[in-house]
């Protein structure tokens, strides 16, 4: 396991110490050093950073709260991790919440959900009628089509009235869509309705 920064943290560096740490100030271009800077990509990160995230994905890389070694020592990092950043914030460890960069972490902590996980459900439940060739039906409804993903798309707000806000469709719940999967398909198009 690396060791936890919180132990060199209680020294003071030097500018030129915190300098060096980072590699992306040694760069040059043509004999001159030069920064990038693009904070939101991680353009700065520390050596010490680098380190521990090739160290964990060498070394300890697993799933969390699972019975074997690699998942014990995924927990016992996220759990020294809390409590470097409690003492560093001056909170206590059960306060500190990982979530994704803050460029992509959505507002409300609801994770972000991929079209790949909406795809699946609306070809079950709702493209067994709404196709140009449905299983359920002769022909797509009202001329609903919801094969592809731009159709999908250009549908999501009356998707998510009949399918969401209310639950019309599926048409007598005839695909036994869950109220899990209603409630993926609404946050995915509370989110923007993005296909890749
Ligand atoms: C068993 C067949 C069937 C399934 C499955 C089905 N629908 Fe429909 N859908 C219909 C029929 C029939 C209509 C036309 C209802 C009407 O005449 O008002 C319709 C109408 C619609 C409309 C148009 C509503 C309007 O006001 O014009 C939308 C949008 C729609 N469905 C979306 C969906 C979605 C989304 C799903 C999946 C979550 C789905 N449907 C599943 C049969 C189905």
């Amino acid at each position: 396991m690396s060791t936890p920064i919180t132990e060199s943290a209680a020294e003071i560096l030097t500018t030129d110490e915190i300098r060096k740490a980072f590699p992306a100030l040694a760069r040059e271009h043509n004999g001159f050093p030069v920064a990038y800077f693009d904070a939101p990509g991680g353009t700065q990160t520390p050596r010490v950073v680098v380190d521990a995230v090739a160290d964990y994905l060498l070394n300890h890389n697993a799933n969390t709260h699972w019975e074997y070694p690699t998942s014990h020592e995924t927990d016992a990092i996220i759990e020294s991790a809390r409590k470097t950043f409690a003492d560093f914030l001056n909170a206590s460890a059960n306060e500190i919440v990982w979530i994704r960069p803050a460029s992509t972490a959505p507002a409300a902590g609801i994770p972000r959900v991929a079209f790949a996980q909406v795809a699946p459900i609306v070809a079950q439940r709702c493209a067994v009628c709404h196709s140009l060739h449905p299983t359920l039906t002769s022909a797509a409804p009202k001329g609903i089509v919801l094969d592809s993903a731009s159709q999908i798309r250009a549908q999501a707000s009356l998707i998510k009235t009949v399918a969401v806000d209310t639950h019309v469709m599926p048409l007598s719940n005839a695909t036994q869509m869950t109220d899990a999967e209603r409630k993926l398909l609404g946050a995915w198009i509370d989110q923007g309705a993005k296909t890749p």
